[in-house]
């Protein structure tokens, strides 16, 4: 039978100093709770209840559209058992076991989520708990057994002796339990160093109940890393990104200094892809066999077909790049910048809604928005199309072969037929027919012997 999963993020992240809810907090692009979301989804749970506090409305609205899963909104901070309590109303029905992770630790890992359940099956227990050993216990809660190894309860850093400080056995505080958790709540006080209703309370009220605790012990104590401040975070994020480089470098992809390259989670690598240094990878980029990425060239929602090569410092947002084009460097690809196969964009060239045709090249310092060049033409350094009037955008219709001398100005509506060719340093605002010359600028007059007479006059 299929299990529910409760989220518990309804703490208050002070320590983040932030006006963003903690849980907001982006990882790799994704905020904090989406990854206990996302494992929570992949451990098979049929429903997920996200316990929420401080910036509810802002978190419910992230999240907006997941089928099967609610928030809930615990207005004061009374412990961790209320908070689990407020699920009650929407999971109370629920048949199947209730599994609960905390919001702040997202590294907890789907296994642990489905090993859990499977434990809490297998021994008939009452409940299931993670448990983990450190050299380090200090702040965690302590695992106290019986003489036979049974779970008998927590003790709170807080509330323990100094002999029960010396345990090393630790709550992780992700647990599973029976459907007799809403009942067994209910006796969970706040008598204690904190004056909260304590969750691992439970550990000892189903064992005083006769019902057997399970426990499962994970060795990654990485699944245990918590977010509480802005160095908590960066550290989840370095142990993240280690995954990723190591995943995709296993995959077969060649980082150079792979401890200098950013990507997400969302972002796909075929083999034989190369990334430089200082290399940022965002969102649903995806890169083709053999992609060559250039040293700190920064890519979003990018797709750059086999073959293709995005040189140094170039930035792409939502641009399509096909097999054998080329950006870069120091190239700008903005939202629908469209690259056909081998065309080529310079140094300081910025596209914006912009597609360049087979073999098209923009070689240097130019801008094209709102632009089709077709297939071969060739835009020169300096061109600019004009595509906005101060009010609405305008668009640039350039044909096959095209030539556009250096430094002209395209006044968009405008159109430049197949074969045209618009000399240096034209204003361009008539259509140009096909294989005509446009000259569109003052006619050059040279005024013979007028610098000696000038010279001459100064003696
Ligand atoms: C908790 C456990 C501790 C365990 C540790 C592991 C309790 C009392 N202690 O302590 O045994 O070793 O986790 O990390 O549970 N939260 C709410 N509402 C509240 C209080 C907390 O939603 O009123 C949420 C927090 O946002 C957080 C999670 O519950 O995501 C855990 O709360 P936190 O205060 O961090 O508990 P710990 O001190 O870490
Ligand atoms: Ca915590």
């Amino acid at each position: 039978m299929a299990h529910a999963v409760v989220v518990l993020a309804a703490g208050l992240g002070t320590r983040m100093k932030s006006k963003l809810p903690k849980v907001l907090h982006p990882l790799l692009g994704k905020p904090l709770v989406g990854y206990c979301i996302d494992t929570a989804f992949a451990s098979g749970a049929d429903r997920v209840v996200v316990v929420v506090g401080h910036g509810a409305e802002q978190v419910r609205q992230t999240f907006e559209g997941y089928p099967n899963l609610s928030f809930v909104v615990q207005e004061q901070q009374l412990g961790t058992a209320h908070a689990l309590a407020q699920a009650r109303p929407i999971l109370k029905d629920f048949q199947g076991p209730i599994v609960v992770t905390q919001g702040d630790t997202p590294l907890t890992r789907k296994e642990t989520l489905v090993g859990l359940v499977n434990a809490l099956h297998e021994q008939a227990a009452g409940m299931a708990m993670l448990t983990m050993k450190l050299d380090d216990p200090t702040g965690y809660g302590r695992i106290l057994r019986d003489e036979s190894g049974n779970i008998l309860a927590n003790v709170e850093h807080k509330d323990a002796t100094p002999e029960q400080r010396a345990i090393k056995e630790i709550n992780p505080g992700v647990y599973c339990f029976d459907g007799s958790l809403w009942e067994k709540l209910k006796q969970v006080d706040n008598h204690n160093a904190a004056g909260e209703y304590y969750l691992p309370d439970l550990i000892r009220i189903y064992h005083e109940a006769g019902q057997k605790v399970a426990s499962m012990e994970s060795k990654d104590t990485g699944e245990l890393l918590g977010v509480n401040s802005r160095a908590q975070l960066a550290e989840v994020e370095r142990v993240l990104l280690q995954r990723l480089r190591d995943h995709w470098m296993t995959q077969g992809v060649r980082m150079i200094q792979p401890e200098t390259i950013y990507l997400e989670p969302t972002v796909e690598l075929a083999p034989d892809v190369t990334l430089w240094p200082g290399v940022i990878l965002r969102g649903q980029t995806r890169l083709g066999d053999g992609v060559e990425v250039g040293a700190y060239a920064v890519l979003r929602d990018t797709t750059v077909e086999a073959g293709g090569i995005i040189r140094s410092h170039t930035v792409c947002e939502e641009a399509y790049v096909s097999t054998g084009a080329d950006a870069g460097p120091f190239a700008r690809l903005r939202p629908k910048a469209y690259l056909e196969e081998g065309a080529h964009v310079g140094n300081f060239v910025e596209l914006k809604n912009a597609h360049l045709g087979k073999k098209a090249k923009a070689g240097h310092l130019a801008y094209l928005g709102d632009a089709e060049v077709g297939e071969e033409s060739n835009i020169g350094a300096g061109v600019i199309t004009a595509n906005y009037d101060g009010q609405r955008k305008h668009k640039t219709t350039i044909g096959k072969r095209v030539f556009v001398g250096s430094n002209s100005v395209l006044i968009a509506p405008v159109t430049l037929a197949d074969g045209s060719f618009v000399a240096g340093g034209s204003g361009i605002n008539q259509d140009v027919p096909e294989d005509a010359l446009a000259i569109a600028r003052e006619r050059q007059r040279n005024i013979e012997g007028y610098m000696k007479r000038k010279r001459d006059e100064g003696k």
